[in-house]
């Protein structure tokens, strides 16, 4: 058996901790006493221990707090300050708190520490509207080479084919053109269009991409034209039409062929021996991605009611910017209705964001253009804030456009016009609003089709948001960026500050040969798996970060486990074990810890556990009894450790994790409450009362609504 040999450090945070008269935790376990451990003596002593391989247990302040001298050696940390002295608990329960702890370590596998070498200091940036354009622009700006890959024959995305930019109506000449021009000759950017990502292999660092490049950029294009007006196929690009090959007057100079309509007739290839249909794959090496693949309009076809595509003059807000833009089109009377199939149960059930502010652009658009143009706004709530506000101020007072509160229920031919049937919640009836056109506010959904081949999960339509972990902690090496709308819908202000948020990011971390990171990740016993390969676990990680090899066998990407231990608790053999918190650890410390009586309490190190400081800070108390055990996420406390609190003499177990929607792993907090409710129904099997056991959102704050609780499950 493996010889563990461990250290406990014991400080009395400048003699303002009582200390037990006997701190004998049995044989070859040394204890250290220190006034002030984290003074650098105390921090220079902890490291030549844990060089020697010693495992450390620390016991003195939050961990909130000593975490920032010690993190780096992982130590079991006893929190006696906060949560024994402050509250005027007696020093005998240091015993059994540090006892726990010593029992976690010895039964623990090690957190090994992982090393990312940095192989590849260049980054794939996949999109070419104004965030991966942004993006790029960064990152190269600092020495690193990029590859800007986009599908579509032009850069420019989204923005390049608006006529004005919110909330001012800026043309979009003003941000773009520049962009787009220092991209264009920034010798770091390679600029791939007509491409896609096909696979991804490797980890950051070191990933390996194979792209499909379709057609070719033609050097030396004279723009003669020719090629378009020999192509038979007439494409509808967002209330324009043009050709499958066409020009767009960002980047590159060329005409380009959108090899999505093209059908490869071969008619161009007659007027220009510079152009080709054919396609390749290439390998490109890179250390980071940054997935900046935008949005896609809500398919409002899909809104009976309001006709689009079947009633002429009916359109979203994109088609409508250019037709009007273009002159195609001059109405003497539009009605704009705001979230056209948004915050709607049967189509999208959320709200885009950006649809208001949209509306009302193409308003303040019209009012510049023909002042005359009777304009009347539908919407449900105005969701404008900020500068928009003044916008939509402006627009009512000073441009008399008319706003109804209401949402449109259909929108009927009348003749060569519209009329749209509203109701008018201010006025409390139903009215009728003519127009000659019809502009729908549609909310948006993401291009996906990337996430699937990077494995990245989704919360809905959009990803699951890194930003508790990966955006502002740049120590997790998580080499996969989401930035703009590709993550949710945003401006282009919004879009750009992210941007160069990430590309920050990602120019700290490629700047180092390598990485270090010493955090639980979770490990597969392939033996122990492959017998039962029941495979629950690969679901229920809200990063995809387990998964199935072509095998068919059950594996971790370390570079993107967070630490939550999710996939542990739900996992029926044992094989998987979320190393610093596997069961033998986290069983060990109950055991250990928990006497008859007690209360035993799991926090979640997030959020409740934090209450719990406060409790301390804020001068109230809790019951003697209760026993706080510190988790990563109450998604990591399975039926096993509940049922081990309670044979080892436990009154009653608390579970409490981060409020509702806000678990820092995503959903973990929701999947420890159905644990905890099927639980509940079983636990009469025991004989054990189900009122014993609780599962409780509470927030860092909530210091006052922890003591209630405690106070109850003590009673
Ligand atoms: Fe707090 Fe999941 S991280 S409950």
């Amino acid at each position: 058996m493996k010889v563990i040999i461990l250290k406990v450090f014991v400080c009395t945070c400048r003699d303002t901790i009582n200390l037990p008269k006997d701190l004998n935790f049995g044989d070859g376990i040394d204890v250290e006493k220190f006034s002030n451990l984290c003074s650098d003596d105390g921090i220079k002593r902890v490291a030549e221990v844990v060089e020697k391989g010693e495992k450390v247990v620390i016991a003195g302040c939050s961990p909130r707090i000593a975490d920032r001298y010690f993190g780096e050696f992982n130590p079991e940390y006893v929190n006696i300050r906060e949560q024994v002295a402050h509250i005027g608990h007696s020093p005998e329960k240091i015993n059994s708190l540090i006892n726990g702890a010593i029992q976690k370590l010895r039964n623990s596998e090690d957190i090994e520490e992982m090393k990312f070498e940095i192989k590849e200091r260049s980054v794939l940036v996949i999109g070419g509207g104004v965030a991966g354009l942004e993006a790029a622009r960064q990152i190269a700006n600092s020495g690193i080479k990029v590859y800007l890959i986009e599908k579509k024959p032009f850069l420019g995305g989204v923005v390049g084919t608006l006529d004005r930019l919110y909330p001012k109506g800026t043309p979009n000449s003003h941000n773009l053109y520049s962009l787009i021009n220092d991209i264009a000759k920034n010798e770091n950017i390679e600029v791939i269009t007509n491409s896609e990502l096909e696979k991804v292999g490797g980890e950051f660092g070191n990933y390996n991409v194979l792209i499909r490049v379709r057609g070719n950029v033609i050097e030396d294009c004279d723009l003669c034209g020719r090629c378009e007006e020999v192509c038979p196929v007439e494409v509808e690009d967002h209330g324009l039409m043009r050709k499958a090959i066409y020009y767009m007057p960002t980047y590159p100079d060329n005409y380009g062929i959108d090899f999505d309509s093209c059908t490869k007739c071969g008619k161009c290839l007659d007027v220009c021996n510079k152009l080709s249909l054919g396609e390749k794959e290439r390998i490109l090496n890179v250390g980071a991605i940054v997935v900046a693949t935008g949005l896609k309009q809500y398919d409002v076809e899909k809104v009976k009611g309001y006709g689009y595509k079947k009633l002429r003059n009916v359109f979203t807000h994109w088609d409508f910017e250019r037709k009007f833009a273009s002159g195609e089109i001059n109405p003497g009377k539009v009605v704009i209705i705001h979230c056209a199939g948004s915050r709607d149960d049967n189509h999208l059930a959320y709200c885009s964001r950006i649809c208001c502010f949209l509306g009302l652009k193409e308003a303040k658009l019209i009012k510049d253009v023909s002042p005359e143009t009777d304009v009347t706004v539908c919407y449900i709530d105005m969701r404008s804030y900020g500068v928009f506000d003044e916008l939509y101020e402006t627009l009512r007072r000073n441009h008399g456009v008319k706003f109804i509160n209401g949402r449109p229920a259909e929108i009927l031919e009348n003749g060569n016009k519209l009329k749209v049937r509203t109701e008018d919640i201010l006025l409390g009836k139903p009215i009728e609003l003519d127009a000659d056109c019809v502009i729908l506010s549609t909310g948006f959904v993401p291009d996906a089709e990337t996430f699937e081949k990077l494995n990245i999960k989704c919360n809905g339509e959009f990803p699951t948001a890194y930003v508790n972990s990966i955006l502002s902690d740049d120590s997790n090496p998580h080499g996969v960026y989401i930035c703009g709308s590709a993550a949710f819908p945003k401006g282009v202000s919004e879009t750009i500050s992210e941007a160069r948020d990430i590309a920050m990011s990602i120019v700290n971390l490629l700047n180092n040969d390598s990485i270090k990171l010493k955090t639980p990740i979770a490990r597969i016993n392939g033996k122990i798996c492959g017998a039962i390969d029941c495979r629950i676990c690969v679901d229920t990680c809200p990063y995809g970060a387990v998964y199935l090899n072509e095998d068919g066998e059950v594996g971790v990407n370390e570079s993107i486990c967070m630490g939550c231990g999710i996939c542990t608790a739900t996992c029926a053999s044992g094989a998987n074990q979320l190393y610093g918190f596997d069961d033998r650890g986290i069983l060990a410390q109950v055991e250990a810890t928990i006497n008859e009586g007690d209360i035993a309490a799991f926090l979640c190190k997030w959020s409740s556990y934090n209450a719990a400081d406060n409790i301390a800070y804020k001068g109230l108390n809790y019951p003697e009894n209760v026993k706080i055990m510190r988790i990563p996420c109450t998604g990591r406390i399975d039926a096993q450790t509940i049922l081990k609190a309670f044979s080892s003499g436990a009154k009653s177990v608390l579970i409490a994790g981060c409020p509702p929607d806000a678990c820092h792993y995503n959903t973990g907090n929701f999947k420890a409450r159905k644990r905890v409710i099927a639980l509940r129904e079983m636990l009469g099997q025991f004989n054990i009362d189900p009122e014993r056991l609780r599962i409780e959102w509470i927030g860092n704050q909530e210091a006052e609504r922890l003591v209630r609780i405690l106070n109850e499950m003590n009673k």
